[in-house]
């Protein structure tokens, strides 16, 4: 399939366009959940499960799917979520993510662990996006990160506090992208047949984590630096960090992978802006609870306090409708821009996020509401 605008209608063939663009190893990267998977497809399956219901004879001819997320206006209940090495997805892809996103009017989140640096992508973009933060062992290195984060003037620093330790995706083994990296003779091969995708990484900015290269000390090449981050998660982490974090960060706090009421009660007290009901996209305990199941409770238990977002399986207009209706204030996506990008670069992103509202739009007037904020639990059966 050539790279046709027109004949992509929806993000299964973004997706299928990126499995054919990007090389194996980094496509199974994105696309994989942890150990069977069980969570991974739990977080859509139980998302489809969720009717929406038609409603008849309503005027919908002023809809507006703009609203606020996390004190900021967007045009669309979306953010783009934190994806690790999205710059090996496309050269330079957290820029490229970046600027649709902007483009279109929403959030881009940046991963500590991305291709281009922070200051790379402030540099490329003329608004503030959001970075997100792992809290590693060597917590001189995070206070850096975040004074770095805060001179980009990024405009909300998302914590991620589900990776304590590292789900295990059995394909990056399979694949020798595992830390260190070490990809094998077929994976090299395979690269070798993609060449937009080669001319992309070769002209890209960097091709190693951008935030650490050059931060950390004595780490001279890629496989000691992704030997560094493989060390670096904090087994101790704990709500007293987040209380050391938000000394450091007075701004607007989003606390991500909460799936537990009493954890989210406990990201409440902290102060935080907003909390991502989260399962890491299934990347971590199989098993958990699809994102979507848990979505009521937390949002019943804590809504009234901190702001509500939702991730984990979003791959249409329909699924945002169903999370809003579900008490989701927004949603963030990852794999669902992440093949836009494979697919398209910038104009693959572009057209993820325009496809999605797209969708939102005609299913919102389907189901009779006009405003985002009019969306409860009534556009459900
Ligand atoms: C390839 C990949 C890398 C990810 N890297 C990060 C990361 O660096 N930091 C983070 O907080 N979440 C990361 N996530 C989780 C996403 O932010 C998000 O929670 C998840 O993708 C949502 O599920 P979805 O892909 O079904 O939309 C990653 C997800 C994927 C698919």
């Amino acid at each position: 399939m050539r790279w046709d605008v027109k004949d992509i209608t929806c993000i299964d063939d973004l997706r299928r366009l990126a499995r054919r663009r990007v090389p194996r190893a980094f496509f199974d990267y994105a696309e994989a959940g942890s150990y069977s998977q069980e969570t991974l497809r739990a977080n859509r399956s139980d998302l489809e499960h969720i009717k929406l219901r038609q409603r008849v004879l309503i005027d919908v001819s002023s809809l507006d799917t703009a609203t606020h997320i996390a004190g900021g206006d967007v045009s669309l209940p979306l953010a783009l979520g934190p994806v690790a090495m999205t710059g090996l997805q496309w050269g330079n892809g957290e820029i490229l993510a970046c600027r649709a996103a902007q483009a279109a009017g929403i959030p881009f989140t940046m991963s500590t662990l991305s291709i281009c640096s922070i200051e790379d992508v402030a540099a490329a973009v003329d608004k503030p996006f959001w970075f997100q933060l792992y809290v590693m062992k060597d917590r001189g290195f995070v206070r850096s990160l975040i004074e770095r984060a805060a001179a980009a003037k990024c405009s909300a620093l998302v914590l991620t506090v589900d990776l304590q330790v590292l789900g295990q995706r059995h394909v990056d083994i399979k694949n020798g992208l595992s830390v260190p990296p070490s990809l094998k003779m077929n994976n090299l091969i395979n690269m070798a047949t993609k060449p937009g995708w080669v001319l992309s990484v070769l002209s890209g900015k960097r091709w190693t984590f951008g935030n650490l290269d050059g931060h950390v000390k004595d780490m001279p090449d890629v496989k000691s630096l992704a030997q560094w981050v493989g060390s670096q998660f904090d087994q101790t982490l704990s709500w007293k960090d987040v209380e050391w974090i938000r000394t450091l960060w007075p701004g607007t706090l989003i606390i991500k992978g909460i799936l537990d009421v009493e954890d989210a009660r406990a990201a409440a007290r902290t102060g935080a802006t907003a909390l991502v009901v989260s399962n890491h996209g299934g990347r971590q305990l199989d098993g958990a609870a699809s994102s979507i199941s848990m979505l009521p409770k937390i949002a019943d238990a804590v809504g009234s306090e901190i702001e509500v977002l939702f991730d984990g399986g979003i791959r249409s207009g329909q699924d945002i409708l169903r999370a809003l209706a579900l008490g989701a204030k927004a949603c963030l996506i990852g794999r669902a821009y992440i093949f836009g990008l494979g697919a398209g670069g910038e104009a693959g992103v572009s057209k993820a996020i325009e496809i999605i509202r797209k969708e939102l739009e005609v299913s919102m007037a389907l189901t009779g509401v006009k405003r985002i904020a009019e969306v409860d639990h009534r556009v459900l059966v």
